[in-house]
This record gives structure tokens, C-alpha cells and sequence, in this order.
């Protein structure tokens, strides 16, 4: 029996404390972003090769190709598709998409499309016809459709449509198609780019995301949303990070970029849909700033920080620039112009910025000058807001100057390091340093193994170390598990918090400890001990002060069950309260065959001053008891 009982002493929770680490690491595209067309400008191909087809596919007997146009619809889009129909056509030609592994048909979704055509060397006499768009089987049975004007022309025109689908298919091994009369095209060669087909999207965004997602994130109700990294902030070498002034404006504005994650980054997904979709999910953004250093290993040169830093006193810098986009006044900023001009005149919110992402794999080049290059030009401009450097563990934080207040850490590993190092905070001084761990996972099991899903062993392990955040929440402001989601269809690194399909969400067993951490934060931690070993149970009571009710959160970490007996220091108002509990077997996790193998279920139980409580083996449990 382990027999809890409290002390005086507490601390406030801060509202921090539990949110999201994202990064697109195949979850942007064809995730997050609800945009289902894949390779919809061929951004960063190279013409003439299959790959730059990728998706595409040619419809009848009209022949596809990427081309780079002789007249492209911008220079950030240089690139598009050609679309040659042999003279004497008559039968219907056109090309197809087949989405980012699928694409959904979902009845009374009206999806919105549009896309660039140009005829490069028109007829003397101009063509008039309708091309159809439609979402059909990979058979060919259609599903909606619509028609689409259009007259040839030498310069770019935009078309736009809406369909309707009045009924759900079950498999997603669906196509988006646009498809003419041979006869009306015939002998024609057309260009096209941008070619865009969206769902209804989160709070109806144009161009925004994905609304299942959302609403599984949503549930959480997270506190802050890590990003744009992650490793994706840094590229494989300086010239590739992620460039926020590329991911503004119009879409045909953005170039896209070779992603860190191997594939291409629309950057549809920009920083301004970022801060609209932050804003409203009631989050707050703490977003990194590239800091001098890809994943080639290499760091940017003292006197070539020049770039990212001294240009920033200079008005010239792209992470000033990046900062004045986010909170400058529109008025008499010229970055902070194109925000509101956006459609947010008012600066978003933002008191975290991240200097780098891991950079302590050069720790050299960031304690000699990039962070201290970054944190000095920044402060100066900035100083209202809070600057996180980048590090290995805990207990080994490098040596920085200016030091640092705020670190992020990041640690992957098995059950038995989360199980342990769940006093990882506790032994560290109270010397005024904040932490944030901005990445954790159990990645493998004891043994090493990896795995594709979490599982209960691990997400146990990892609510007993989550334990640890909310006893020491005094000095651990912020923690993020990660990665947060992935394509079923399309990973490279597993496990993560959501996997998703183009239609279907899967919670796992990690995800409801997140859940239940953060739905049952509170805002005051109340010191309690307990008189045995501190394993194999962890426990936490925090209060929620203005709802009058205390979280009694118990981790069980062994298989078998164990007896907690908490002491109050007061006596419940409500004899009866209510708990949630997330147990399984060993081994136990939520996939895309069996999605709901552990889900949190709720139960009642007997409130007094004394709580007896039996938990299960492998078990996190929230006992919600009211003053
Ligand atoms: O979460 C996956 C990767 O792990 C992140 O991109 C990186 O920061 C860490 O190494």
C-alpha cells in the first residue's frame, strides 16, 4: 500500500504546462493541410523526369508531361503540367490525381477546386469548351462532378469549381479528375499548375486544415503548438531551412522546399495558416527560429551569421522580419503589412521563441556565437519575449552566455528510462532555469525493439514521467510529446501520437495519457509524499481552483495491481466522485485494424478525507474529487 499524504507546500501549475510539438514530418501535406491534390504545382521537380508525374496520371489518350513553361504562372512556380492532345481526338481525355495516398469521397462535403490553364500557342481562332472535374473510383465510377468554362489563352487563367458528394465511400482508393471532349481539345497543347481541391476545412478556413485532425487535437485542449521544428526547421543545409518569407502570400507565391522529412513541402501550410489555425485552437505558438545549423552536420560560419544576425539591427534580417510578421504593428511594419493584409491586422500572440532545434549536436559553434549572435540581436529588438535554447538532457545543459532562463529537452527512449527518470526534475536546483521538454517518446521496448504504434507499457511509463512534470511544475513549463502524427500510408518515423488515413483518426494509448494529463492540469500542484519506494506507482493531486475540484492522478507502472491511500487535507464536499481510467494488457496497442484496444472509460468511487484506491496493473487513472 502506498499511503499518500500532503504537506503545506504547493506551487502554481503554469497554464503552459501541456501542449503539441509539430513539425511536418509526414503530416503537413496530405495531413494537417487539408489540400488533397498531391504535387499540385510540381514545386521543386525536375521536368521531364517520372517523378516530377508523381500522382498524376494521364486520362484517355492525351499525353502528360512537367514541363518548365516558357511563361510560368509565377517565378516561385516554374513549373507545370503539359497536356498534349493528338490531332483527331474525339474520345474524353484529361489526367487524374490519386491524392496524398487517397482521397476521401464524403457525403455532403462540398469540396472546393481551382487550378491554372494556359494554352501556350492558341488557335487563331479561339477555343471554347468545358473541362469536367469529378471525384471517381480508380474504376472510373464517378461520384460528384461539375463543369468548368474555358476559352483558350496564351496567359494564365484561373478557374474555379465546387462539388458536392452525396454519398461516403468506404475505401479512399479514389481520384480527382479533370477531364475534356477529345473532340473540343483536339490537336491542343494546354498548360496547367496549381491544380487545388480542398474539403471543408477546420472553422472553414480557405486553405486550411484538415478538420478531423483538428478535432482530435482539439480534445486535448493543448496549451501551446510547437514549430515549424523539429529537424524541418534546419535543412540539410542552410540554403534549404524552412524560410517563413516562402511561406506567405498567394500560393503561387511560394516556391516550396526540399522538406527534411524526404519528400517536398508545398508550404501551403505557411506560417500565417499556422498562426490562424494556433489562434483558433485557443493555443499559443512557441515557434523556433533557424539558428545557424543543418542536419549536414554543418554550422554556419562566425562571419557568416551576419546573414541571419546583423542584418536583424539593420531591419533586414528574415528572423526579425519573421517576428515583426507575427507581432509587428501593421502600421509602420512593413512585414507586419503583409500579415494584415492576410486578413490579421492584429499582431497574433507570442512569448516563446526557440533558438535552433537540437543545435547542441554542434555545441561548439552555439555556445561560441549563434546562440549568443541570436539571442543578443533579438533581445535587443524583442526584449518582451522569452528565448529558449536548444539541449542534450536535464542534468547536462551546456555552457551559454548570455546564460540562458529557458531550455528545451528532448529525450527518445524505452519504458524503463521514463519509469526511472521520473525524479529527473525533482533533483535539480531551483536556480531560476525554466524547462521545456520539447520532445519525448518511448521509441522501443526494453528489449529495443521498435515500435510502429505506442503501447500501453510504454504510454504507462510515460505518464509516470508526465508525473514528474506536474510535481515539478515549478521549474518544467512546457512538454510536448513527439512526433505528433502520421500518414498510415507514408512514415519514416514511428512511433507517433496520431497515425491518420485520408478518412480515419487512431488515437493511441499515448495520446489518451496526453489527454488526461492536460484535461485534468489544474492550476496548483499540491505537494504530497508517500511512505514507500517511489515504484511502481507515481502519483499527482492538482487543484483546480476556480472549479473547486482536486485531480488525484495515479500511474501504475507495474502489471500487477497496487493500493494508493490518499489523506486529504480536507474533506470532500461530494461523496461520490468520478474517475477515468486508461488500462490494458501488456503489449496492448491502438492501431489501424484494432483503433479502440484501450480507451479511457469512466467509473465512480467513494470521496472522503481517506481515498482507497485499488489500481490496476498498467494503469493511469484521474479520481476528480470536489472540495
Ligand atoms: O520528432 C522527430 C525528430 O526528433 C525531430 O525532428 C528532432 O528534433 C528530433 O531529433
Amino acid at each position: 500500500t502506498f499511503d499518500v499524504t500532503f504537506s503545506t507546500a504547493g506551487h502554481n501549475v503554469p497554464s503552459t504546462l501541456y501542449g503539441l510539438m509539430y513539425e511536418d514530418i509526414n503530416s503537413g501535406d496530405g495531413g494537417l493541410y487539408a489540400e488533397l491534390i498531391q504535387n499540385r504545382a510540381f514545386q521543386q521537380v525536375t521536368p521531364g523526369t517520372s517523378t516530377a508525374l508523381t500522382a498524376w496520371a494521364a486520362l484517355g489518350s492525351g499525353k502528360i508531361s512537367v514541363v518548365k513553361s516558357s511563361s510560368p504562372v509565377s517565378p516561385a512556380l516554374p513549373n507545370a503540367l503539359s497536356f498534349a492532345v493528338p490531332s483527331g481526338t474525339t474520345s474524353t481525355v484529361g489526367f487524374t490525381n490519386s491524392g496524398f495516398f487517397g482521397i476521401p469521397v464524403t457525403a455532403g462535403w462540398t469540396y472546393t477546386g481551382s487550378f491554372y490553364y494556359r494554352t501556350p500557342s492558341p488557335p487563331a481562332t479561339k477555343v471554347s469548351g468545358s473541362f469536367t472535374a469529378d471525384l471517381r473510383s480508380t474504376g472510373g465510377t464517378v461520384f460528384t462532378s461539375t463543369t468548368v468554362p474555358f476559352t483558350t489563352s496564351a496567359t494564365w487563367q484561373q478557374a474555379t469549381f465546387t462539388f458536392t458528394a452525396s454519398s461516403t465511400q468506404t475505401s479512399v482508393q479514389n481520384l480527382f479528375a479533370l477531364s475534356v471532349g477529345g473532340s473540343t481539345v483536339s490537336g491542343l497543347t494546354m498548360e496547367f499548375t496549381l491544380i487545388s481541391l480542398f474539403p471543408p476545412t477546420f472553422n472553414g478556413r480557405t486553405n486550411g486544415f484538415r478538420m478531423d485532425l483538428s478535432e482530435t487535437l482539439l480534445d486535448m485542449k493543448p496549451a501551446f503548438f510547437r514549430f515549424p521544428g523539429g529537424n524541418n526547421l534546419e535543412g540539410e543545409t542552410a540554403a534549404d531551412r524552412w524560410a517563413w518569407e516562402n511561406t506567405v502570400g498567394d500560393l503561387v507565391d511560394r516556391p516550396g522546399r526540399v522538406g527534411d522529412w524526404g519528400y517536398i513541402n508545398t508550404d501551403g501550410l505557411g506560417l500565417y495558416e499556422y498562426l490562424q489555425w494556433i489562434e483558433d485552437m485557443d493555443m499559443e505558438p512557441i515557434m523556433a527560429v533557424y539558428a545557424g545549423y543543418s542536419l549536414n552536420g554543418a554550422s554556419v560560419a562566425s562571419s557568416d551569421m551576419q546573414t541571419y544576425v546583423t542584418e536583424a539591427i539593420n531591419q533586414a534580417s528574415p528572423i526579425e522580419f519573421l517576428i515583426n510578421f507575427v507581432i509587428g504593428d501593421a502600421s509602420t511594419n512593413a512585414q507586419a503589412a503583409i500579415r494584415a493584409s492576410m486578413g490579421h491586422p492584429d499582431p497574433f500572440t507570442l512569448n516563446y521563441i526557440e533558438i535552433g532545434n537540437e543545435d547542441f549536436f554542434s555545441p561548439t559553434t552555439y555556445a561560441d556565437y549563434r546562440w549568443a549572435d541570436l539571442y543578443n540581436a533579438l533581445h535587443a529588438e524583442f526584449p518582451q519575449l522569452h528565448y529558449i535554447a536548444t539541449s542534450a538532457t536535464s542534468g547536462n545543459v551546456p555552457s551559454l552566455s548570455p546564460a540562458p532562463t529557458y531550455w528545451d529537452l528532448h529525450i527518445y527512449s524505452n519504458p524503463n528510462f521514463f519509469i526511472n527518470g521520473a525524479f529527473n526534475f525533482d533533483i535539480l536546483s531551483r536556480n531560476g532555469l525554466q524547462f521545456f521538454q520539447g520532445e519525448y517518446a518511448t521509441t522501443t521496448q526494453n528489449n529495443g525493439a521498435a515500435l510502429q504504434y505506442p503501447f500501453i507499457d510504454g504510454s504507462i511509463a510515460e505518464a509516470a514521467y508526465m508525473a514528474g512534470f506536474d510535481r515539478n511544475s515549478d521549474i518544467v513549463f512546457a512538454a510536448s510529446y513527439a512526433p505528433l502524427l502520421n500518414h498510415v500510408s507514408s512514415t519514416q518515423w514511428t512511433p507517433d501520437l496520431i497515425t491518420f488515413s485520408p478518412n480515419t483518426v487512431i488515437r493511441s494509448t499515448s495520446y489518451y495519457v496526453q489527454q488526461l494529463f492536460s484535461l485534468y492540469k489544474g492550476d496548483f500542484y499540491l505537494t504530497s509524499t508517500t511512505n514507500t519506494a517511489s515504484t511502481p506507482v507515481q502519483w499527482s493531486v492538482t487543484r483546480d481552483t476556480s472549479a473547486g475540484q482536486y485531480f488525484l492522478k495515479v500511474i501504475n507502472t507495474a502489471t500487477s495491481a497496487n493500493t494508493v491511500v490518499f489523506t486529504l487535507p480536507f474533506t470532500p464536499s461530494h461523496t461520490t466522485g468520478t474517475g477515468t481510467i486508461l488500462t490494458a494488457a501488456s503489449g496492448t496497442q491502438n492501431t489501424p485494424t484494432s483503433p479502440n484496444a484501450a480507451v479511457p472509460s469512466s467509473f465512480s468511487f467513494t470521496a472522503g478525507k481517506t481515498i482507497m484506491y485499488n489500481t490496476p496493473g498498467l494503469s493511469l487513472s484521474v479520481l476528480v474529487v470536489t472540495d
